[in-house]
């Protein structure tokens, strides 16, 4: 991960509007998304104690005080700036990697295809999950979809694709704001991030697994 920056992943900032609305997609991408990401997947993670302890997590989010203000606020609007801009951006970037094949090249093309997956995924999460019509709780309605192997699989993939690009996208994210300066460190932060990709996508299997019966 320690080739230099090639010339076609150098932003464009020309304006300061560029800048700003660069800085603000990529702090969003961190907090407050990043976070959100990690609590929705340690919420999930209850179902590995079983259906009462998951719809429990689920009441107990669904009887936050200020939910809707923080739904909108926290996860909807900057899911919506980081998500446009983001499609924005991934449609409009040179990809060259039959070109220029290293591993920084593929990392930047793939961080732009699993955003694309991540922005799919997430409308048909949100409107199937989150605003889903029958009666079922919320345990049920899941083991139901997942009892469909096609459903299970979209799950699989998306869930792979949102860890790889928040997880590649905190390593960009430390380059850009300055966090981590030297070759070596650089070096030494990315086996971290692969550590956590892995460690993440373990537990995080775990968790799709505890929904199938
Ligand atoms: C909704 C669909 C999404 C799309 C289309 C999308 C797209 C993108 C794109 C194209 C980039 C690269 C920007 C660039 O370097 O020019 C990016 C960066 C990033 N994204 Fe996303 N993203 C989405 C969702 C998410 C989510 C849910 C998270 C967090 C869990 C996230 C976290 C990040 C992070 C941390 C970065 C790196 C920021 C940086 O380079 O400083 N993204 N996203």
């Amino acid at each position: 991960m320690a080739e230099p920056v090639l010339a076609t992943q150098a932003t464009n900032t020309n304006t300061y509007w560029d800048f700003a609305s660069r800085k603000l997609h990529s702090l969003l991408g961190v907090i407050p998304l990043g976070f959100f990401l990690a609590e929705h997947l340690i919420a999930n993670a209850t179902a590995m104690k079983g259906e009462a302890a998951f719809n429990e997590t689920v009441n107990f989010i669904q009887g936050l005080p200020l939910l809707l203000f923080l739904e909108i606020f926290f996860i909807a609007l900057p899911l919506l700036f980081h998500g446009i801009y983001g499609v924005i951006f991934a449609v409009q970037s040179k990809n060259n990697v039959k070109l220029y094949p290293t591993l920084r090249n593929w990392m930047f093309y793939f961080q732009r295809i699993t955003g694309l997956l991540t922005a799919a995924f997430v409308i048909y999460h949100v409107y199937t999950i989150r605003f889903g019509t029958d009666d079922l709780s919320m345990y049920e309605r899941i083991t139901t979809a997942f009892s469909d192997p096609i459903i299970l699989g979209i799950y699989i993939v998306a869930l792979l694709s949102a860890l790889f690009h928040f997880i590649n996208g905190l390593w960009n994210f430390a380059l850009n704001w300055g966090l981590v300066i030297g070759l070596n460190s650089q070096k030494y932060f990315s086996y971290v991030m692969i550590a956590l990709f892995f460690v993440s996508a373990y537990f995080g299997l775990q968790m799709a697994f505890a929904f199938v019966h």
